[in-house]
């Protein structure tokens, strides 16, 4: 579903990625894991079109989306979860919510199924359907983020660091409603510090390294990596 190839990012004089290429399998879940710094999110940010890679290098479908604008590489069905939620504070969840459909939505569609979907996979969203985005708990907004990101309706949805600041209970439930996504259809790369949450249900890992991915296995496999124990699973 998706590849990059050679794929190469700067900022200014700073090289962030160097040649980076990988796969995403469509029905997939991907994960890239690496410290503070590796690149993570500057590799999220060239696929959705926020930062220009410097080749024809980045795939999606069959087509190269390198010099596509990110508007229109939502509407393609890539939805982006950034680093940090970035939800709207001043305007209430449900608002939050329907600003995301305006990528396919023309006047009069319904977006109750998007809804639905959004709704069953977090109820505390429903509940809180009127309160404003800045009184919601860190939990609440990155559900927020990854459910304004599902009403846009993608294919693939890019995960940055979901877990990151979030207590252990609550990453373990966002963790396994990923996994549900994933198995209603959505294809998901992940880009996590938490080495062990992403490993554990990542079909296929990458671990990234000052902008280079130094090695790549299936998750299981990663997990048992002695190099990946030592240096990302404090083992
Ligand atoms: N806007 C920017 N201008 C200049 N350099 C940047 C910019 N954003 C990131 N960098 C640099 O690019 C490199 C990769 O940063 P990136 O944010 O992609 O890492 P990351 O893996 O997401 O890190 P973290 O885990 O802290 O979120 C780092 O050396 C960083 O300092
Ligand atoms: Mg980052």
């Amino acid at each position: 579903m998706l590849k990059l190839q050679q794929c190469d990012v700067y900022y200014g004089q700073i090289h962030a990625l160097h040649g980076l290429s990988f796969e995403v399998a469509a029905g997939k879940i991907a994960a890239i894991i690496g410290s503070n710094g590796a690149g993570k999110t500057t590799t999220l940010r060239a696929i959705s079109g926020l930062i220009p890679a410097s080749s024809k290098s980045i795939m999606f479908e069959g087509e190269p989306i390198d010099r596509i604008k990110p508007e229109k590489i939502v509407k393609m069905g890539i939805a982006h979860v950034p680093q940090g939620r970035r939800i709207f504070p001043g305007l209430t969840v449900r608002e939050n919510l329907n600003i995301a459909t305006s990528s396919w939505k023309k006047r009069g569609m319904s977006i109750d199924k998007e809804l639905d979907r959004v709704y069953t996979l977090f109820p505390k969203l429903q509940e809180r359907e009127k309160q404003l985005g800045w009184s919601l708990s860190g939990g609440e907004q990155q559900m927020l983020a990854v459910g304004r990101a599902l009403m846009s309706r993608p294919k693939l949805l890019l995960l940055d660091e979901p877990s990151l600041g979030l207590a252990p209970k609550v990453v373990e439930e966002m963790f396994e409603t990923i996994q549900t996504i994933n198995k209603e259809g959505t294809t998901v790369l992940l880009v996590e510090q938490n080495a062990f949450a992403a490993l554990s249900i990542a079909d296929y890992g990458y671990v990234l390294d000052l902008g280079e991915i130094v090695l790549r296995d299936t998750g299981a496999s990663l997990m048992k990596n002695e190099m990946v124990q030592a240096a990302y699973l404090g083992e």
